[in-house]
Protein backbone atom coordinates (compact mmCIF):
# COMPACT_ATOMS: atom_id res chain seq x y z
CA UNK A 1 0.00 0.00 0.00
CA UNK A 2 1.07 3.58 -1.21
CA UNK A 3 1.96 6.28 2.36
CA UNK A 4 -0.92 8.09 -0.02
CA UNK A 5 -3.12 5.01 0.70
CA UNK A 6 -2.34 4.46 3.96
CA UNK A 7 -3.08 7.85 4.87
CA UNK A 8 -6.67 7.89 3.50
CA UNK A 9 -6.97 4.53 5.00
CA UNK A 10 -7.54 5.88 8.24
CA UNK A 11 -11.46 4.46 9.43
CA UNK A 12 -13.71 7.24 9.67
CA UNK A 13 -11.80 9.93 8.27
CA UNK A 14 -13.96 11.02 5.43
CA UNK A 15 -17.09 10.70 7.29
CA UNK A 16 -15.51 12.90 10.14
CA UNK A 17 -15.12 15.57 7.47
CA UNK A 18 -18.23 15.18 5.64
CA UNK A 19 -19.94 15.05 8.91
CA UNK A 20 -17.89 18.63 10.22
CA UNK A 21 -18.65 20.06 7.21
CA UNK A 22 -22.65 19.95 7.47
CA UNK A 23 -22.95 20.36 11.22
CA UNK A 24 -20.36 22.98 12.66
CA UNK A 25 -18.59 22.74 15.79
CA UNK A 26 -19.76 25.09 18.75
CA UNK A 27 -18.49 28.61 17.20
CA UNK A 28 -17.61 31.37 20.17
CA UNK A 29 -20.55 33.80 20.77
CA UNK A 30 -18.82 36.65 18.34
CA UNK A 31 -18.45 34.32 15.49
CA UNK A 32 -21.98 32.59 15.78
CA UNK A 33 -23.49 36.75 14.91
CA UNK A 34 -21.08 36.96 11.82
CA UNK A 35 -22.41 35.53 8.72
CA UNK A 36 -20.71 32.24 7.58
CA UNK A 37 -20.95 32.51 3.67
CA UNK A 38 -18.79 34.33 1.97
CA UNK A 39 -21.16 36.63 0.07
CA UNK A 40 -22.41 37.78 3.85
CA UNK A 41 -19.31 38.05 4.87
CA UNK A 42 -18.19 40.53 1.49
CA UNK A 43 -21.12 42.75 2.29
CA UNK A 44 -20.24 43.03 5.96
CA UNK A 45 -17.11 44.23 4.92
CA UNK A 46 -18.26 46.35 2.83
CA UNK A 47 -20.74 47.30 4.42
CA UNK A 48 -19.22 48.12 7.71
CA UNK A 49 -16.68 50.99 6.44
CA UNK A 50 -19.85 52.62 4.81
CA UNK A 51 -21.85 53.27 7.14
CA UNK A 52 -19.06 53.40 9.54
CA UNK A 53 -17.75 56.54 6.88
CA UNK A 54 -21.84 57.94 6.85
CA UNK A 55 -21.96 58.20 11.01
CA UNK A 56 -18.60 59.85 11.00
CA UNK A 57 -19.81 62.15 8.01
CA UNK A 58 -22.87 63.26 9.27
CA UNK A 59 -21.38 64.17 12.89
CA UNK A 60 -19.08 66.14 11.43
CA UNK A 61 -21.23 67.74 9.38
CA UNK A 62 -23.85 68.81 11.35
CA UNK A 63 -21.60 69.22 14.14
CA UNK A 64 -19.77 72.18 12.24
CA UNK A 65 -21.74 72.96 9.29
CA UNK A 66 -25.54 72.71 9.94
CA UNK A 67 -24.30 74.46 13.42
CA UNK A 68 -22.44 76.99 12.16
CA UNK A 69 -25.56 77.84 9.56
CA UNK A 70 -28.13 77.87 11.86
CA UNK A 71 -26.06 80.24 14.16
CA UNK A 72 -25.45 82.37 10.92
CA UNK A 73 -29.30 82.37 10.34
CA UNK A 74 -30.31 83.22 13.88
CA UNK A 75 -28.14 85.84 14.12
CA UNK A 76 -29.54 87.43 10.55
CA UNK A 77 -33.01 86.79 12.24
CA UNK A 78 -32.43 88.49 15.49
CA UNK A 79 -30.64 91.47 13.07
CA UNK A 80 -34.16 92.00 11.35
CA UNK A 81 -36.17 92.24 15.18
CA UNK A 82 -33.78 94.19 15.97
CA UNK A 83 -34.22 96.53 12.60
CA UNK A 84 -38.11 96.32 13.31
CA UNK A 85 -37.68 97.19 16.70
CA UNK A 86 -35.90 100.55 16.15
CA UNK A 87 -38.18 101.39 13.31
CA UNK A 88 -41.51 101.15 16.08
CA UNK A 89 -39.14 103.69 18.38
CA UNK A 90 -39.13 106.03 15.57
CA UNK A 91 -42.30 108.34 16.61
CA UNK A 92 -41.96 109.39 12.36
CA UNK A 93 -42.86 105.88 11.25
CA UNK A 94 -46.33 104.54 11.60
CA UNK A 95 -46.40 101.70 13.42
CA UNK A 96 -48.67 99.28 10.48
CA UNK A 97 -46.07 100.69 8.00
CA UNK A 98 -43.80 99.05 10.04
CA UNK A 99 -45.24 95.98 10.36
CA UNK A 100 -46.01 96.02 6.12
CA UNK A 101 -42.09 96.37 5.73
CA UNK A 102 -41.31 93.33 8.14
CA UNK A 103 -43.32 90.83 6.38
CA UNK A 104 -42.58 92.31 2.70
CA UNK A 105 -38.76 92.30 3.44
CA UNK A 106 -38.44 89.95 6.31
CA UNK A 107 -41.11 87.70 6.24
CA UNK A 108 -41.82 88.12 9.49
CA UNK A 109 -45.69 88.38 10.13
CA UNK A 110 -45.87 91.20 13.09
CA UNK A 111 -48.78 92.52 15.55
CA UNK A 112 -48.77 94.94 19.29
CA UNK A 113 -50.48 93.28 21.54
CA UNK A 114 -51.21 96.35 23.94
CA UNK A 115 -51.24 95.56 27.45
CA UNK A 116 -49.90 91.92 27.61
CA UNK A 117 -46.98 90.38 29.75
CA UNK A 118 -43.79 88.84 28.37
CA UNK A 119 -44.59 84.44 28.16
CA UNK A 120 -41.96 81.92 28.87
CA UNK A 121 -40.27 80.64 26.14
CA UNK A 122 -41.88 76.80 24.44
CA UNK A 123 -38.85 74.71 23.31
CA UNK A 124 -38.75 71.35 22.24
CA UNK A 125 -38.57 68.90 24.64
CA UNK A 126 -35.37 67.06 23.24
CA UNK A 127 -33.73 70.48 22.84
CA UNK A 128 -33.16 71.77 19.30
CA UNK A 129 -29.71 73.16 17.71
CA UNK A 130 -32.23 75.76 15.85
CA UNK A 131 -34.26 76.91 18.99
CA UNK A 132 -30.72 77.34 21.52
CA UNK A 133 -29.20 79.26 18.52
CA UNK A 134 -32.29 81.58 17.91
CA UNK A 135 -32.40 81.82 21.59
CA UNK A 136 -28.47 82.84 21.80
CA UNK A 137 -28.59 85.15 18.75
CA UNK A 138 -31.63 87.27 19.93
CA UNK A 139 -30.16 87.44 23.71
CA UNK A 140 -26.72 89.13 22.40
CA UNK A 141 -29.17 91.64 19.97
CA UNK A 142 -32.33 92.20 22.87
CA UNK A 143 -30.94 91.19 25.71
CA UNK A 144 -33.64 89.10 28.18
CA UNK A 145 -36.33 90.72 27.14
CA UNK A 146 -38.18 88.11 24.52
CA UNK A 147 -39.41 84.69 24.40
CA UNK A 148 -39.57 82.57 21.63
CA UNK A 149 -41.91 79.25 20.95
CA UNK A 150 -40.07 77.14 18.30
CA UNK A 151 -42.76 74.48 18.78
CA UNK A 152 -46.63 75.19 18.71
CA UNK A 153 -46.65 76.82 14.77
CA UNK A 154 -45.89 74.00 12.13
CA UNK A 155 -44.24 76.71 9.84
CA UNK A 156 -43.46 79.84 11.70
CA UNK A 157 -41.42 80.64 14.64
CA UNK A 158 -43.10 82.95 17.37
CA UNK A 159 -40.72 85.48 18.33
CA UNK A 160 -42.37 88.08 20.86
CA UNK A 161 -40.46 91.21 22.55
CA UNK A 162 -41.07 93.03 25.31
CA UNK A 163 -42.02 96.72 24.80
CA UNK A 164 -42.45 98.18 28.30
CA UNK A 165 -46.71 98.14 28.56
CA UNK A 166 -47.12 96.25 25.02
CA UNK A 167 -45.90 92.90 23.37
CA UNK A 168 -44.38 92.94 19.63
CA UNK A 169 -45.78 89.17 18.41
CA UNK A 170 -44.01 88.28 15.37
CA UNK A 171 -44.22 84.97 13.61
CA UNK A 172 -40.96 84.18 11.41
CA UNK A 173 -41.32 81.74 8.30
CA UNK A 174 -39.21 79.09 9.37
CA UNK A 175 -37.50 78.95 6.42
CA UNK A 176 -35.51 82.03 7.51
CA UNK A 177 -33.92 80.04 10.23
CA UNK A 178 -33.36 76.61 8.06
CA UNK A 179 -30.89 75.24 5.71
CA UNK A 180 -31.86 72.74 3.15
CA UNK A 181 -28.70 71.35 2.46
CA UNK A 182 -28.77 69.64 5.09
CA UNK A 183 -31.48 67.55 3.77
CA UNK A 184 -29.90 67.39 0.24
CA UNK A 185 -26.21 66.34 2.01
CA UNK A 186 -27.96 63.65 3.85
CA UNK A 187 -30.35 62.36 0.78
CA UNK A 188 -26.96 62.05 -1.29
CA UNK A 189 -25.44 60.38 1.47
CA UNK A 190 -27.74 57.49 2.08
CA UNK A 191 -28.57 57.61 -2.06
CA UNK A 192 -24.82 56.92 -2.84
CA UNK A 193 -24.32 54.07 -0.42
CA UNK A 194 -27.23 52.62 -1.48
CA UNK A 195 -26.07 52.62 -5.62
CA UNK A 196 -22.53 51.50 -4.32
CA UNK A 197 -24.56 48.84 -2.05
CA UNK A 198 -26.37 47.60 -4.83
CA UNK A 199 -23.51 47.29 -7.46
CA UNK A 200 -21.23 45.86 -5.02
CA UNK A 201 -24.20 43.22 -4.54
CA UNK A 202 -24.67 42.03 -7.95
CA UNK A 203 -20.61 41.94 -8.54
CA UNK A 204 -20.45 40.08 -5.91
CA UNK A 205 -22.65 37.75 -6.33
CA UNK A 206 -21.14 36.72 -9.74
CA UNK A 207 -17.71 35.31 -7.86
CA UNK A 208 -19.72 33.75 -5.22
CA UNK A 209 -21.12 32.17 -7.69
CA UNK A 210 -17.94 31.24 -9.18
CA UNK A 211 -16.87 29.94 -5.95
CA UNK A 212 -19.99 28.12 -5.13
CA UNK A 213 -20.33 26.47 -8.39
CA UNK A 214 -15.98 25.21 -7.75
CA UNK A 215 -17.37 23.79 -4.63
CA UNK A 216 -20.58 22.16 -6.40
CA UNK A 217 -17.59 20.40 -9.20
CA UNK A 218 -15.19 19.27 -6.24
CA UNK A 219 -18.27 17.79 -4.00
CA UNK A 220 -19.14 15.57 -6.95
CA UNK A 221 -16.88 14.80 -7.98
CA UNK A 222 -15.46 13.29 -4.32
CA UNK A 223 -18.74 11.52 -5.00
CA UNK A 224 -18.02 10.08 -8.27
CA UNK A 225 -19.95 12.47 -10.74
CA UNK A 226 -19.50 15.34 -13.25
CA UNK A 227 -20.37 18.47 -12.87
CA UNK A 228 -21.28 18.70 -16.77
CA UNK A 229 -19.90 22.29 -18.73
CA UNK A 230 -17.89 23.07 -15.32
CA UNK A 231 -15.46 25.77 -16.65
CA UNK A 232 -13.33 28.36 -14.82
CA UNK A 233 -14.69 31.12 -14.26
CA UNK A 234 -14.85 34.79 -12.00
CA UNK A 235 -11.32 36.27 -10.17
CA UNK A 236 -8.48 35.11 -11.51
CA UNK A 237 -8.01 33.28 -7.85
CA UNK A 238 -10.84 31.74 -8.22
CA UNK A 239 -10.35 30.58 -12.20
CA UNK A 240 -6.60 29.74 -10.80
CA UNK A 241 -8.03 27.10 -8.48
CA UNK A 242 -10.69 26.02 -10.69
CA UNK A 243 -8.19 25.04 -13.36
CA UNK A 244 -5.62 22.95 -10.86
CA UNK A 245 -8.90 21.69 -9.37
CA UNK A 246 -9.67 20.61 -13.56
CA UNK A 247 -6.41 19.24 -13.74
CA UNK A 248 -6.19 17.28 -10.36
CA UNK A 249 -9.28 15.70 -11.46
CA UNK A 250 -8.49 14.56 -15.06
CA UNK A 251 -4.91 13.44 -13.30
CA UNK A 252 -6.87 11.39 -10.58
CA UNK A 253 -9.49 9.76 -13.55
CA UNK A 254 -6.40 8.48 -15.70
CA UNK A 255 -4.51 6.79 -12.67
CA UNK A 256 -7.99 4.81 -11.60
CA UNK A 257 -8.18 4.46 -15.30
CA UNK A 258 -4.76 3.07 -15.49
CA UNK A 259 -4.81 0.94 -12.72
CA UNK A 260 -8.08 -0.49 -13.66
CA UNK A 261 -6.59 -1.38 -16.76
CA UNK A 262 -3.26 -2.82 -15.80
CA UNK A 263 -5.50 -4.67 -12.87
CA UNK A 264 -7.19 -6.31 -15.85
CA UNK A 265 -4.30 -7.12 -18.10
CA UNK A 266 -2.26 -8.88 -15.41
CA UNK A 267 -5.47 -11.24 -14.13
CA UNK A 268 -6.30 -12.03 -17.63
CA UNK A 269 -2.54 -12.47 -18.95
CA UNK A 270 -2.33 -14.71 -15.19
CA UNK A 271 -5.21 -16.83 -16.28
CA UNK A 272 -3.62 -18.65 -19.98
CA UNK A 273 -0.58 -20.04 -17.90
CA UNK A 274 -2.60 -21.17 -15.20
CA UNK A 275 -5.20 -22.98 -17.47
CA UNK A 276 -2.02 -24.63 -19.03
CA UNK A 277 -1.12 -25.81 -15.77
CA UNK A 278 -3.98 -27.20 -14.69
CA UNK A 279 -4.06 -29.21 -17.93
CA UNK A 280 -0.51 -30.52 -17.26
CA UNK A 281 -1.56 -30.99 -13.77
CA UNK A 282 -4.79 -33.39 -14.93
CA UNK A 283 -2.67 -35.49 -17.13
CA UNK A 284 -0.47 -36.29 -14.21
CA UNK A 285 -0.96 -39.17 -11.93
CA UNK A 286 -2.66 -39.04 -8.58
CA UNK A 287 -0.87 -38.45 -5.16
CA UNK A 288 -0.96 -36.56 -2.56
CA UNK A 289 1.79 -33.66 -3.43
CA UNK A 290 -0.50 -33.61 -7.13
CA UNK A 291 -3.94 -33.11 -5.02
CA UNK A 292 -2.41 -29.86 -2.94
CA UNK A 293 -1.08 -28.30 -6.27
CA UNK A 294 -4.39 -28.83 -7.64
CA UNK A 295 -5.79 -27.27 -4.71
CA UNK A 296 -3.29 -23.90 -5.08
CA UNK A 297 -3.87 -23.52 -8.78
CA UNK A 298 -8.17 -23.79 -8.34
CA UNK A 299 -7.59 -20.94 -5.29
CA UNK A 300 -4.59 -18.42 -7.41
CA UNK A 301 -7.86 -19.53 -10.05
CA UNK A 302 -10.65 -17.89 -8.23
CA UNK A 303 -8.49 -14.78 -6.79
CA UNK A 304 -7.56 -13.82 -10.30
CA UNK A 305 -11.61 -14.50 -11.38
CA UNK A 306 -12.17 -11.84 -7.84
CA UNK A 307 -9.68 -9.28 -9.23
CA UNK A 308 -10.97 -9.94 -13.09
CA UNK A 309 -14.81 -9.30 -11.41
CA UNK A 310 -13.23 -6.11 -9.16
CA UNK A 311 -11.66 -4.71 -12.76
CA UNK A 312 -14.65 -5.14 -14.44
CA UNK A 313 -16.59 -3.52 -11.68
CA UNK A 314 -15.05 -0.12 -11.12
CA UNK A 315 -15.50 0.18 -15.06
CA UNK A 316 -17.69 3.86 -15.91
CA UNK A 317 -20.73 2.61 -14.47
CA UNK A 318 -22.97 6.03 -13.90
CA UNK A 319 -24.58 7.50 -10.93
CA UNK A 320 -27.93 7.59 -11.45
CA UNK A 321 -30.73 8.67 -8.79
CA UNK A 322 -31.93 5.51 -7.07
CA UNK A 323 -34.51 4.63 -4.40
CA UNK A 324 -32.18 3.02 -1.42
CA UNK A 325 -34.71 1.21 0.09
CA UNK A 326 -35.75 -0.04 -3.22
CA UNK A 327 -32.25 -1.30 -3.83
CA UNK A 328 -31.56 -2.80 -0.39
CA UNK A 329 -35.24 -4.54 -1.08
CA UNK A 330 -33.79 -6.72 -4.37
CA UNK A 331 -30.81 -7.15 -2.83
CA UNK A 332 -31.86 -9.00 0.30
CA UNK A 333 -34.63 -10.72 -1.64
CA UNK A 334 -31.54 -12.46 -3.58
CA UNK A 335 -29.42 -12.94 -0.49
CA UNK A 336 -32.45 -14.44 0.82
CA UNK A 337 -32.85 -16.99 -1.80
CA UNK A 338 -29.19 -17.98 -1.36
CA UNK A 339 -30.10 -19.49 1.91
CA UNK A 340 -30.03 -16.33 4.13
CA UNK A 341 -31.88 -15.14 7.01
CA UNK A 342 -31.67 -11.50 7.07
CA UNK A 343 -34.23 -8.67 8.73
CA UNK A 344 -34.51 -5.34 6.77
CA UNK A 345 -34.99 -2.45 8.12
CA UNK A 346 -35.24 0.98 6.24
CA UNK A 347 -36.27 4.04 8.40
CA UNK A 348 -37.51 6.52 5.86
CA UNK A 349 -37.43 6.50 1.86
CA UNK A 350 -33.79 7.67 0.29
CA UNK A 351 -33.84 8.86 -3.07
CA UNK A 352 -29.68 9.79 -3.89
CA UNK A 353 -27.62 9.01 -6.99
CA UNK A 354 -26.07 5.44 -6.87
CA UNK A 355 -23.61 3.55 -9.04
CA UNK A 356 -26.55 0.66 -8.87
CA UNK A 357 -24.55 -2.61 -9.87
CA UNK A 358 -21.68 -1.15 -7.57
CA UNK A 359 -23.75 -0.52 -4.17
CA UNK A 360 -25.49 -4.02 -5.00
CA UNK A 361 -21.76 -5.25 -5.13
CA UNK A 362 -20.94 -3.96 -1.69
CA UNK A 363 -23.87 -4.46 0.27
CA UNK A 364 -24.29 -8.09 -1.01
CA UNK A 365 -20.33 -8.87 -0.06
CA UNK A 366 -21.49 -7.30 3.34
CA UNK A 367 -24.67 -9.43 3.69
CA UNK A 368 -22.70 -12.64 2.25
CA UNK A 369 -20.10 -12.35 4.82
CA UNK A 370 -22.21 -11.61 8.27
CA UNK A 371 -24.12 -14.56 6.74
CA UNK A 372 -20.73 -17.09 6.14
CA UNK A 373 -19.27 -16.10 9.22
CA UNK A 374 -22.20 -14.35 11.69
CA UNK A 375 -25.37 -16.25 11.46
CA UNK A 376 -28.69 -13.83 12.40
CA UNK A 377 -28.45 -11.15 9.63
CA UNK A 378 -29.95 -7.87 10.10
CA UNK A 379 -29.76 -4.64 7.76
CA UNK A 380 -30.82 -1.12 8.71
CA UNK A 381 -30.59 1.94 6.65
CA UNK A 382 -31.36 5.64 7.28
CA UNK A 383 -30.38 9.23 7.79
CA UNK A 384 -27.21 9.66 9.74
CA UNK A 385 -23.80 12.31 9.96
CA UNK A 386 -25.23 14.24 7.07
CA UNK A 387 -25.75 11.10 4.94
CA UNK A 388 -27.19 7.76 5.11
CA UNK A 389 -25.81 4.88 6.90
CA UNK A 390 -26.26 1.01 5.99
CA UNK A 391 -25.56 -0.86 8.95
CA UNK A 392 -24.90 -4.65 8.02
CA UNK A 393 -25.05 -6.47 11.48
CA UNK A 394 -24.33 -10.10 12.23
CA UNK A 395 -24.23 -12.52 15.43
CA UNK A 396 -21.00 -14.44 14.26
CA UNK A 397 -17.69 -14.22 16.21
CA UNK A 398 -17.13 -10.64 15.15
CA UNK A 399 -13.26 -9.38 14.26
CA UNK A 400 -10.88 -8.62 16.65
CA UNK A 401 -10.51 -4.88 16.70
CA UNK A 402 -6.90 -4.70 15.53
CA UNK A 403 -7.91 -6.97 12.41
CA UNK A 404 -10.33 -4.46 11.21
CA UNK A 405 -8.10 -2.58 8.78
CA UNK A 406 -5.78 -5.58 7.91
CA UNK A 407 -9.44 -7.50 6.52
CA UNK A 408 -10.08 -4.53 3.74
CA UNK A 409 -6.35 -5.49 2.09
CA UNK A 410 -6.93 -7.33 -1.06
CA UNK A 411 -6.93 -11.22 -0.47
CA UNK A 412 -6.39 -10.69 3.56
CA UNK A 413 -8.74 -13.61 4.92
CA UNK A 414 -8.38 -14.59 8.85
CA UNK A 415 -6.66 -17.33 9.85
CA UNK A 416 -10.17 -19.10 11.12
CA UNK A 417 -11.05 -19.24 7.80
CA UNK A 418 -8.23 -20.34 5.60
CA UNK A 419 -10.53 -23.11 5.37
CA UNK A 420 -11.88 -23.44 1.95
CA UNK A 421 -15.11 -24.64 2.69
CA UNK A 422 -15.64 -21.16 3.51
CA UNK A 423 -15.12 -20.11 0.04
CA UNK A 424 -14.23 -16.89 -0.76
CA UNK A 425 -11.12 -15.22 -1.96
CA UNK A 426 -10.91 -11.84 0.49
CA UNK A 427 -11.65 -8.96 -1.97
CA UNK A 428 -15.35 -9.03 -0.53
CA UNK A 429 -14.46 -6.37 1.84
CA UNK A 430 -11.93 -4.48 -0.59
CA UNK A 431 -14.42 -4.22 -2.94
CA UNK A 432 -17.38 -2.76 -0.76
CA UNK A 433 -14.95 -0.28 0.50
CA UNK A 434 -13.88 0.44 -2.90
CA UNK A 435 -17.42 1.58 -3.67
CA UNK A 436 -18.20 3.68 -0.88
CA UNK A 437 -15.22 5.67 -1.38
CA UNK A 438 -15.92 5.70 -5.04
CA UNK A 439 -19.08 7.51 -3.86
CA UNK A 440 -17.31 9.57 -1.46
CA UNK A 441 -18.62 7.44 1.28
CA UNK A 442 -17.01 5.63 3.56
CA UNK A 443 -16.70 1.49 5.23
CA UNK A 444 -15.88 0.82 8.60
CA UNK A 445 -16.16 -2.11 11.01
CA UNK A 446 -17.44 -1.80 14.55
CA UNK A 447 -18.82 -4.31 17.37
CA UNK A 448 -22.48 -5.24 16.62
CA UNK A 449 -24.88 -4.55 19.57
CA UNK A 450 -26.10 -8.33 18.78
CA UNK A 451 -22.42 -9.45 19.67
CA UNK A 452 -21.41 -9.65 16.21
CA UNK A 453 -19.72 -8.03 13.43
CA UNK A 454 -21.28 -4.25 12.14
CA UNK A 455 -20.37 -3.10 9.00
CA UNK A 456 -21.36 0.27 8.51
CA UNK A 457 -21.51 2.02 4.90
CA UNK A 458 -22.10 5.43 5.02
CA UNK A 459 -23.22 7.49 1.88
CA UNK A 460 -23.42 11.06 1.67
CA UNK A 461 -26.34 12.78 0.51
N1 LIG B 1 -19.20 -10.67 9.38
C1 LIG B 1 -17.98 -11.19 9.63
N2 LIG B 1 -17.71 -11.84 10.77
C2 LIG B 1 -16.50 -12.35 11.03
N3 LIG B 1 -15.47 -12.25 10.18
C3 LIG B 1 -15.65 -11.63 9.02
C4 LIG B 1 -16.92 -11.04 8.69
N4 LIG B 1 -16.81 -10.46 7.48
C5 LIG B 1 -15.56 -10.68 7.07
N5 LIG B 1 -14.86 -11.36 7.97
C6 LIG B 1 -13.44 -11.79 7.89
O1 LIG B 1 -12.80 -10.88 7.01
C7 LIG B 1 -12.20 -11.59 5.95
C8 LIG B 1 -12.23 -10.82 4.68
O2 LIG B 1 -13.55 -10.70 4.22
P1 LIG B 1 -13.82 -10.50 2.67
O3 LIG B 1 -15.27 -10.36 2.47
O4 LIG B 1 -12.94 -9.41 2.22
O5 LIG B 1 -13.30 -11.82 2.04
P2 LIG B 1 -13.96 -13.23 2.04
O6 LIG B 1 -15.33 -13.18 2.56
O7 LIG B 1 -13.00 -14.13 2.71
O8 LIG B 1 -13.96 -13.56 0.50
P3 LIG B 1 -14.94 -13.00 -0.62
O9 LIG B 1 -15.85 -12.04 0.04
O10 LIG B 1 -14.01 -12.37 -1.60
O11 LIG B 1 -15.63 -14.16 -1.19
C9 LIG B 1 -12.97 -12.88 5.87
O12 LIG B 1 -12.19 -13.89 5.33
C10 LIG B 1 -13.33 -13.16 7.32
O13 LIG B 1 -12.29 -13.80 7.96
MG1 LIG C 1 -16.66 -11.85 1.79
Amino acid sequence: MSAYEEQIERPGRLEELSASLGRPARLPPLKRLLPRGFMGRSVLILLLPLVLLQVIATWVFYDRHYDNTTWRLAQGLAGDVEVTLLLLDDPAMPQARVLDMAQDIFWMRGRILPDTELGESVAPRFGSILHERLQAALMERLGPRFAIDTVSLEKEVVVEVDLGEDLLHLEVNRKRLFSVTTYIFLAWMIGSSVVLFVVAFLFLRIQVRAISRLAKAAELFGKGLDLPHYRPEGADEVRQAATAFIQMRERIKRQLEQRTAMLAGVSHDLRTPLTRMKLELAMLRDSPEIDSLKQDVGQMERMIEGYLAFARGEGREEAKPTDLGDLLRRIVADAERGGAQIDLHIEQPLVLDLRREGIRRAVGNLIANAHRYGGAVSVRVGRRRGGVEILVDDTGPGIPEAQREEVFKPFVRLEESRNPDTGGTGLGLTIARDVARSHGGELTLHDAPTGGLRARLWLPL
